[in-house]
């Protein structure tokens, strides 16, 4: 719709790559909040009469936020390929499209977990703590960390991020590849990894990695007994969503050594107050959800999403559709 009728979309965060933005100026009148992390009081006070909503932040889409949108909406289009944050029967029961933007953040989020996983075998971050307080004595024995090479890896949950994970872990000479989920896929099989129970996975794998959705099957799957199953020397890396693993019990098993180590993108809570018991732990590489956070994939993940609303708005079948 273009003229004095133009569709309204309203954009959450004044910080997203103008790739996207530039799109939907051309086309519609765009709202765009005055915050990089604007509040839902922002959001719900901006929203009524918009046509499209484009989430920049995880702000969760829920039967207030829509009843407040009013029936204006059309579509809900998160910058994001993760859709825990939405409620996705109840926006679409209401017939409006909602869609996110997977694959073009896959490379990025898989190269965070290699960065990761290697970081938490090595001991990157106890190994920093050591220089500086001038504890630096390369002995013999001093900061051995654990191999790739030979081990094996299991990926909890073989989705896009998953398998490619496994494809940029392969030349690290991994001896096996497992992984658990609903059931045997024929991506797994096509990259050699073997699906088993998750029960397994925890026994066997000296490298665990996270890559599943947040649902309510997923929520605290990892907590005090999955932990006591797993191998005193595995390192458990998630990229996926923080509350998978249960915070307490994480640093529970990683202060008695019940793992060797993990390596965290996404936690729970995010923010991390500065004061956790999580930051303290020479045994936790941690990272800030920085998984997609590359020029090219914000700038590709602003142009999906954005052609997202613009396919909504035009009849068209989303290019991500929920
Ligand atoms: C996603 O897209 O879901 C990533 O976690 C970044 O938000």
């Amino acid at each position: 719709m273009s003229g004095p009728n133009k569709y309204r979309v309203l954009v959450t965060s004044n910080d997203v790559s103008p790739s996207g933005i530039e799109l939907l100026k051309e086309k519609y009148d765009v709202t765009i909040i005055p915050a990089a992390i604007s509040t839902r009081e922002q959001v719900l006070q901006a929203l009524p009469g918009h046509d499209a909503i484009f989430l920049a932040g995880h702000h969760v889409v829920n039967k207030e936020l829509l009843d407040i949108a009013g029936p204006t909406l059309k579509v809900v289009s998160s910058m994001s390929a993760g859709y825990d944050h939405m409620d996705i029967p109840e926006i679409k029961k209401r017939g409006i499209k909602v869609g996110n933007t997977p694959n073009v953040l896959t490379a990025a989020v898989a190269e965070v977990a290699v960065m990761l996983t290697l970081s938490a075998a090595r001991r990157a971050h106890e190994g920093r703590i050591q220089i500086a307080e001038n504890k630096w004595i390369s002995t013999p024995q001093w900061m051995l960390g654990r191999d790739l090479r030979g081990s094996t890896v299991g990926i909890v949950g073989l989705g896009n991020i998953g398998q490619a994970v496994v494809k940029r872990l392969k030349p690290f000479e991994i001896n096996r590849f497992i992984y658990s989920g609903h059931s045997r896929k024929p991506a797994g099989d096509a990259l050699g990894a073997t699906f088993v129970s998750f029960t397994d996975l925890l026994k066997e794998s000296d490298f665990i990695i996270v890559a599943t959705p947040l649902n309510g099957e997923t929520v605290n799957l990892f907590s005090k007994d999955t932990f006591a199953q797993m191998k005193k020397t595995a390192i458990l890396v998630n990229v996926g969503r923080g509350p998978v693993v249960n915070t307490d019990d994480l640093v529970e098993a990683l202060q008695s050594n019940t793992i060797f180590a993990a390596g965290l993108d996404v936690m729970y809570p995010e923010p991390l107050p500065s004061n956790h018991p999580l930051l303290s732990l020479p045994n936790a590489v941690i990272i800030p959800h920085l998984g997609s956070a590359t020029v090219q994939t914000r700038c590709d993940m602003s142009t999906t999403a954005a052609q997202n609303v613009i396919n909504a708005l035009e009849g068209k079948p989303l290019v991500y559709e929920l």
